[in-house]
């Protein structure tokens, strides 16, 4: 290994994890696969990362610490669920090893690189939310950057084939995880989320509805400006993540309020962003957006910090 390359592992060879590891594979940066590390001995996952020549172990964490070389390993993706995760943590927090979280099991703080990445360059362990927070954090930060959001609620659907065991047994911290993120990283005052596995054949492209609810006046012209930049920098590392239609503005003045179970009547507009998020297609097929959207941040959030790490040590 060179001093111009940063190794790094990934637990978990499934959906998320296999689609990670062909990304770096790919090239185009300092990172190198270090290892993909698995449970199961006969994973679609490491049978490929095999041929490619990337160690392996299905032996978990413990097999991962056992490698030889684990020591020249900077940083480990988790790509497992949310509760391996919290055991993955405990297992790595000693070691010094960076921790990128791709699960929403949420024990370091959130990342949604286009958003907020510098605050949290240093963090041993970074949460990278979920895919529906990759794709719809942004657009709520991009509204609240110009008009305050009282309210983001966000529906993402996802194609049923692309949502491995690890996904399904994580919905419920799918919904809690991004709720929070649409609040902590997009500054909406409250937020909801809820995602939709649609088992429709042929299989749908992921597809993201963002509803903001922005107080008394705002100026439309401001807001679609402040989303379409938002969507440039998302292309950054997603170019198949873009508008359906342009955003939808809906007024709701004193004579006919919008009633909120909640909080009762509102009034001010509701902005509806639709958004499509086609994938590379580098394991699963296009439609599966939803794995690169995640995949995608966390590769940039890793190059990110690997750049980042070689300046501090001066290489
Ligand atoms: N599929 C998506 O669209 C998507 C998008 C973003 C985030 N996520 C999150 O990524 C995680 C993985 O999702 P997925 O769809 O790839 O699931 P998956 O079931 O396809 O993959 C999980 C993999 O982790 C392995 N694994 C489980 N426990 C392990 C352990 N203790 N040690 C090592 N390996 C272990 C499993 O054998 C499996 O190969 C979930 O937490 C999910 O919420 C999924």
């Amino acid at each position: 290994m060179t001093s111009q390359q940063f190794a790094v592992a990934i637990i978990g060879s499934g959906n998320i994890g296999t689609d990670l590891m062909l990304k770096i594979l790919r090239g185009g940066g300092p990172l190198t696969m270090a290892a993909l590390i698995g449970i199961d001995p006969t994973s679609d996952g490491l049978a490929r990362a095999q041929r490619a020549g990337v160690p392996t172990s299905a032996q978990g964490v413990d097999g991962l610490l056992a490698m030889p070389g684990f020591d020249q390993i900077r940083l480990v993706f988790d790509a497992t669920s949310a509760e391996a995760h919290v055991k993955h943590w405990e297992a790595l927090r000693h070691t010094g090893v960076r921790v990128l979280d791709l699960t929403p099991a949420a024990i370091g703080p959130f990342c949604v690189p286009v958003v907020n990445l510098e605050d949290h360059i240093d963090e041993p362990n970074l949460n990278m939310v979920t895919c529906g927070g990759q794709a719809t954090v942004p657009i709520v930060a991009a509204v609240n950057q110009v008009a305050p959001v009282s309210y983001a609620e966000i529906v993402s659907a996802i194609s049923s084939k692309s949502a491995g065991p690890g996904t399904r047994a994580n919905i419920d911290e799918f919904t809690e995880t991004t709720a929070t993120a649409l609040k902590v990283v997009g500054g909406a005052q409250r937020g909801k989320a809820v995602i939709v596995l649609n088992p429709a054949d042929p299989p749908v492209i992921m597809r993201n509805t963002v509803y903001c609810l922005v107080e008394g006046d705002c100026d439309q012209t401001v807001i679609e400006a402040s989303i379409a930049a938002m969507i440039e920098r998302v292309q950054g590392y997603v170019p198949g993540y873009r508008l359906k239609q342009p955003a939808q503005f809906e007024t709701f003045g004193p004579e006919k309020p919008l009633h909120i179970p909640e909080t009762g009547k509102f009034i001010g507009t509701r902005v509806t962003t639709l958004l499509q998020v086609t994938g590379a297609a580098d394991y699963l097929p296009a439609y599966a957006g939803n794995l690169d959207i995640m995949t995608s941040a966390a590769l940039a959030t890793a190059k990110s910090i690997a750049a980042h790490e070689m300046t501090k040590v001066g290489v």
